[in-house]
């Protein structure tokens, strides 16, 4: 492969295999050569894994423990973190993740998704106001996830909600109910 320089000389690109070991401008080209793709393997594992990952790891839907139920108190909307239970080991911190959950009676619990459902912001609980309020694009839900106003086009989409031996569970994974 060649380019011209600033004087329209043909520059050689690639280095001249049969000249690495002699020459040092050929070695230093080889070197370079080399080293660019290492760094390019590098720089799309992610991308690769990332892909490899959402086609073939399976992603049936799982129950997860996000407290026990006393610490819902009725009435009111908690933020609960949780670990995703499909995350690969080079996914690091991303795997932990959050839900909104409101206690509406007894035992009747609802579980949002805090990501807003306009650009995906991950929105906030105004427990004076009793709304959900997104800080991105300023959409706001009521504390039934639906669109109280601003550009969300949809409710926030909602985790199943069940209670096992005191432990409140929400199901993950691909499938999030429509409020
Ligand atoms: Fe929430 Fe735009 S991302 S309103």
């Amino acid at each position: 492969m060649t380019n011209c320089n600033g004087q329209g000389e043909e520059v050689k690109i690639l280095p001249d295999w049969k000249k690495v070991l002699v020459s040092r401008e050929e070695f230093l080209k080889a070197l370079g050569f080399g080293l660019s793709g290492v760094i390019a393997l590098f720089a799309t594992i992610p991308g690769v894994a990332f892909i490899l990952n959402y086609l073939f790891v399976p992603k049936d839907p799982k129950w997860v423990n996000v407290g026990v139920i006393e610490k819902f108190k009725q009435g009111e909307t908690a933020l609960v973190g949780f670990h995703d239970p499909y995350i690969l080991p080079w996914d690091g911190v991303s795997g932990h993740r959050s839900a909104w959950v409101r206690r509406n009676s007894d035992e009747d619990f609802t579980a949002f998704a805090v990501n807003c459902t306009h650009l995906g912001c991950p929105v906030r609980w105004k427990s004076d106001a009793q709304l959900f309020m997104c800080p991105c694009h300023g959409g706001v839900y009521y504390k039934d996830g639906e669109v109280a106003g601003g550009p969300p086009p949809r409710p926030l989409h909602r985790y199943p909600v069940r209670l096992v031996k005191g432990d409140v569970q929400i199901q993950v994974g691909m499938v999030l109910e429509e409020s």
